[in-house]
């Protein structure tokens, strides 16, 4: 079964511009691409494991990077959907004060997480094991994801993500504009 790329409905935004959605929507697309790619490779060249044990081994370690880039991807256009919204009150924002205190305390430590340096992700999941909030960076799509864990709320602190708009030594700006534009009612709901 192939994976299909999913359509978002993106309203302007500000601060982040067209291009750079409609460009970073062609990069998802790509992820998507490459997902369905590995795995009919790799159905073709069990057909000879003697020969391509290796080849395969080597698309198995890639199908991390290309599968948490399309998922990583559907769950931040989908933050965009519906324009923004403010967070309402509920189990997400009760669970962030609960933990860090007050919602100000935890975009605090979540925009550090963000700033780390290198291309990748700040998340935000929440263990169904525990039933608490945990946050952290992801490395490139998939290196540092963690394990079994819901995603609750995905920055892509990729470039692609704010070149256009902002310089590389500015991208508080794009962090500030990220969530400006962020409707919470749809991370909120994830909680669910
Ligand atoms: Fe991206």
């Amino acid at each position: 079964m192939k994976y299909e790329p999913l359509s978002f409905a993106i309203p302007e935004l500000n601060g982040i511009s067209k291009d750079t959605i409609d460009g970073h929507l062609g990069l998802y697309q790509g992820y998507v691409k490459h997902v369905n790619l590995i795995r009919e490779k790799v159905a073709a060249y069990e057909n000879d494991m003697e020969n391509n044990a290796y080849a395969i081994a080597e698309m198995q370690r890639r199908l991390g990077f290309e599968f948490g880039g399309m998922r990583n991807h559907e769950y931040y256009f989908a933050q965009f959907e519906g324009g923004a919204r403010e967070l309402p009150d509920g189990p997400l924002k009760e669970k962030i004060i609960f933990q860090w205190g007050s919602v100000d305390a935890w975009a605090t430590r979540f925009r550090t997480i963000a700033k780390t340096r290198g291309v990748g992700w700040a998340m935000l999941y929440h263990d169904p094991h525990t039933d608490q909030l945990v946050q952290t960076w992801v490395d490139e799509q998939h290196i540092g994801q963690l394990a079994d864990l819901d995603i609750i709320l995905a920055l892509d602190m990729w470039e692609h993500s704010y070149m256009r708009d902002y310089p590389s030594s500015n991208k508080g700006m794009y962090i500030d504009a990220f969530f400006q534009n962020l409707n919470w009612e749809v991370v909120a709901s994830r909680l669910a």
